[in-house]
Formats: C-alpha cells, sequence, structure tokens
C-alpha cells in the first residue's frame, strides 16, 4: 500500500506545512487533496520562511512531485503569485508541479460572492478567509464549474462569461455594499490563467494509479482541520470540503484500501480562526501567552487565531474519524514556562459529564472538564533527542496516548525543519 495521509485533526493551522517538508524525503510524490488558497502552509529551513497556499508543501524538495489534485479549487492568481515567491529556488515547476484537470478554478465572481456572502450574514458570519472557497464548491456541486481541463477547450471563455454574468446578478441579490472592479479582477485574472496554462495539467488520478503500481509512495497532503470538515467540523462555522481521510479518497482518486498510515497532526493545544464554538478558548492570560509565545496569527489572512487548551473529546473524535495511526504533536515548546497544563478529558452537556462530542457544542450547552498536568520549566526549542524531554512533557506525552490509544511519534518544538523529535 503505497498511500499515506497526513491530516491535521483540530481547527487548521497544526503545522501541516512543516511536518509535509520534513516527511517529504519518504515520498516521491506529494499531493494536496481538498480545500483551496485558504489554506496557508509554512515552512521553515535555511533561516527561510515560507507559506504555500495551494502548492503541496513538498515543492522545496529536489526529487518529490508535487500534484495538485482533482478535490482542490485554485485561484489562478493566488497561485500566480506563489509561483512567484518559488522563482528564486530555481526548482523546475513544469516538471515537478503537476495540476489535476478536474482541479476547480475560482473566479474573481467566487470572491465577491464570498464576500457578499458573508456580509449578509452579519453576526453568524463563518469568518471565512474570503478566498471564493463556498462559492466555488457550491458551483462544482452544483455543476457549473469550471475546471482547469476546460482551460484546453476553445469556448472556456464562453462558459466563464455565462458563469461570471450569472455571479454578478446573484451578488446583487445580496444586497451587499460590495465595491469592485470586474473588468480589472478580470484582467488580473486572464494574466494568471496564461500563466496556469504554462504548467502541466495531467489526468491526475490516472497518473497517481500508475505511480501505484510502479511501486512510488505517495504523501496526500490535507489543508484545514477535521473540526473544519463540510461533514463532521463544527457545522456551519467549518469550510466547504471534506478535510477527514475520506476526502483524500474522492480529492485524488486512490482508493481506501490503498491508504497506510494515516498521521494525525495536532498541537499541543488548540487554536481556531474565525468564527464558531470553541470549548477550551481562553480568554485569560494564559490564553494570551500562547498566542504570543506560539505566534499565533493566520498565515493566510494575518488574523489572531484564537487559543485555549487541549481539548481530548475533539481529538478523539478526529482520531475515529480518520482512523489515525500515528500521532504528531506539534508546538510542544510552546508551552514550556506554564506552571500547570490542563487538558479537556470530558464535556459537562446538559447536566450530564459525556466524553463523546455532542452535536452541539456551543457555549450555552457545553462547559469543558478538565485534568490538571504538571508543566515544565525547560526551553525545548534545542533538544535533539526524545532523551532530553523533561519528565513532565514525558508525563503530559503519555497522557495523551493513554486517552487517545495511538502513538505519539514526532514532537515538534520549533518551526525549524531540524526542530522536529521522532518517539
Ligand atoms: P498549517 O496550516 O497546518 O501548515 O500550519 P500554519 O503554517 O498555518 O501554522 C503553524 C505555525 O506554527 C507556523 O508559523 C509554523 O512555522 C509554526 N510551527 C510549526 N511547528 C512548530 C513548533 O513545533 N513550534 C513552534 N513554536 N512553531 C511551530
Ligand atoms: P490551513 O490549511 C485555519 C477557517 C476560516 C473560517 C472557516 C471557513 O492553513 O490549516 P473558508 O475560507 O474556507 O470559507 O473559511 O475555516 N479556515 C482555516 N482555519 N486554517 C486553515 O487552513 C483554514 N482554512 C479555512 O478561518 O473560520
Ligand atoms: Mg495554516
Amino acid at each position: 500500500m503505497a498511500v499515506d495521509l497526513l491530516l491535521g485533526l483540530q481547527w487548521g493551522d497544526e503545522g501541516k506545512g512543516k511536518i509535509v517538508d520534513v516527511l517529504t524525503r519518504n515520498y516521491d510524490i506529494i499531493a494536496r487533496f481538498q480545500g483551496g488558497p485558504n489554506a496557508g502552509h509554512t515552512l521553515e529551513f535555511d533561516g527561510i520562511k515560507h507559506v504555500l497556499h495551494t502548492i503541496p508543501s513538498g515543492i522545496f524538495h529536489e526529487d518529490a512531485i508535487n500534484l495538485v489534485g482533482n478535490g482542490v479549487v485554485i485561484d489562478p492568481v493566488i497561485f500566480q503569485k506563489e509561483l512567484d515567491n518559488l522563482s528564486r529556488f530555481n526548482l523546475d515547476i513544469k516538471k515537478k508541479l503537476l495540476i489535476s484537470r478536474k482541479a476547480h478554478l475560482i473566479l474573481p465572481t467566487h470572491r465577491l460572492l464570498d464576500a457578499a456572502s458573508e456580509a449578509s450574514k452579519g453576526k453568524a458570519k463563518i469568518g471565512s478567509t474570503l478566498k471564493g472557497i463556498g462559492p466555488t464548491y457550491m458551483d462544482k456541486t452544483g455543476r457549473n464549474g469550471i475546471r482547469v481541463g476546460d482551460l484546453e477547450l476553445d469556448n472556456w471563455q464562453e462558459k466563464y462569461r455565462a458563469l461570471a454574468d450569472k455571479h454578478e446578478r446573484m451578488i446583487d441579490f445580496y444586497k451587499a455594499d460590495i465595491q469592485y472592479d470586474l473588468a480589472e479582477l478580470e484582467g488580473q485574472f486572464f494574466k494568471a490563467i496564461d500563466t496556469l496554462k504554462s504548467l502541466t495539467f495531467i489526468d491526475s488520478e490516472e497518473y497517481l494509479y500508475r505511480a501505484q503500481a510502479e511501486g512510488k509512495t505517495i504523501l496526500a497532503e490535507g489543508a484545514q482541520g477535521s473540526l473544519l470538515d463540510i461533514d463532521f467540523g463544527t457545522y456551519p462555522f467549518v469550510t466547504s470540503s471534506n478535510t477527514t481521510a475520506a476526502g483524500a479518497c474522492t480529492g485524488l482518486g486512490v482508493a481506501p484500501g490503498a491508504i497506510n498510515e494515516v498521521f494525525g497532526i495536532f498541537k499541543a493545544y488548540t487554536t481556531r480562526v474565525g468564527s464558531g464554538p470553541f470549548p477550551t478558548e481562553l480568554f485569560d492570560e494564559n490564553g494570551e501567552t500562547m498566542g504570543r509565545v506560539g505566534n499565533e496569527f493566520g498565515a493566510t489572512t494575518g488574523r489572531p487565531r484564537r487559543c485555549g487548551w487541549l481539548d481530548l473529546v475533539a481529538l478523539k473524535y478526529a482520531v475515529q474519524v480518520n482512523g489515525v495511526t500515528q500521532l504528531m504533536m506539534m508546538k510542544g515548546d510552546v508551552l514550556s514556562g506554564f506552571d500547570k497544563l490542563k487538558v479537556c478529558t470530558a464535556y459537562n452537556y446538559k447536566g450530564e459529564q459525556i466524553s463523546h462530542l455532542p452535536y452541539n457544542i456551543e457555549a450555552e450547552n457545553v462547559t469543558p472538564v478538565y485534568t490538571e498536568l504538571n508543566g515544565w520549566k525547560e526551553d525545548l526549542t534545542s533538544m535533539k533527542d526524545a532523551s532530553q524531554f523533561p519528565a513532565a512533557l514525558n508525563a503530559y506525552i503519555e497522557f495523551l496516548e493513554d486517552e487517545l490509544q495511538v502513538p505519539i511519534k514526532i514532537v515538534s518544538v520549533g518551526p525549524d525543519r531540524t526542530q522536529t523529535i521522532h518517539r
């Protein structure tokens, strides 16, 4: 079995970009399977910090092929910016970056529709990244979308015009105060389409099938996190794709039986950006410390991330839904210095104590029940081996392994590639 998955288990930003970069040397192909430029995946090595939005996080490794799968939605304008940012690395992009013909395109009017929809929601807004993700997936499931493969057809611009005109009428319908100059946006868009067309488009499911037959190894890179999954997340405060394991099958065309390891990645605490319920959210100095030390600002939007204690009820749910076989704990270094650490092990829900995620986890329904553990003072960032870990960190890790019944194989102690400890 040749396909491993790497998935975020919380509300995104767990550190997927860093770990995919670390793991890439073990794989021939790195494939993104869902989401779009709402993602911001950060990599750090050789003193350089790099944020990727659509391009898979294995792009900096010489030998790895990076594939943008059919489940991904691509904004050509953002894609072009990502390519521009890569230009100084002298990568053979035409050879090592492949794009599925079945991936859908985000049009300028999808972004405007996202803005109009959010504006119309008032206080109930999702806190979307406003990258046009929801409207693009709506057109995909509504069978109206434009796909990368359409760009190879002569009449795609007619299809584009009809869809963009319809979108303009829909934007009017929202009566939102959205100012825009579509001609200017389309100028950028069509220029970016030319760049996109200079890349390599493939029938990616066929490509991946052949790669498996030839014994190649594939790492599927998830975006967002399980609690943002359209089905299993904190709906409606979610994104518009399946971020969980099954999304890799539909987003790449790989068969369930081909999947081997499911790497689940989580922060040693919890963060969330955008609106929606977050039972363990902290509004005190502990939350402020996590945000400051962890530098918790969105890699895509720059918004401050909400911070709180680790929520094991939610994490257990994510482990179950994805069938996680190995865990990776990120940002352990950020917790150094706390006297005591809290971990949510149950919820008080309608007068009862429960240990599963109920339908409705809004603050008025759920209060976390915490188990307290000892903190550690040691700086972890220069540690190279798990034998150097303080006893309280080992106790924290072992407590989580015991609760989740899955081994924690990697502990990350800093943003750099090298600050990664295997256990
Ligand atoms: P992703 O969306 O899952 O790829 O995660 P992001 O890149 O949005 O956010 C993770 C942030 O944490 C980035 O700024 C990373 O550079 C940083 N990071 C990753 N792992 C660690 C770690 O172990 N410790 C610290 N302090 N920062 C980390
Ligand atoms: P990565 O891959 C964190 C959140 C948004 C918002 C909700 C819907 O970097 O982990 P959307 O733009 O999809 O309509 O937004 O989902 N969100 C993310 N939060 N990390 C992400 O990606 C996210 N992508 C979307 O903040 O709450
Ligand atoms: Mg991110």
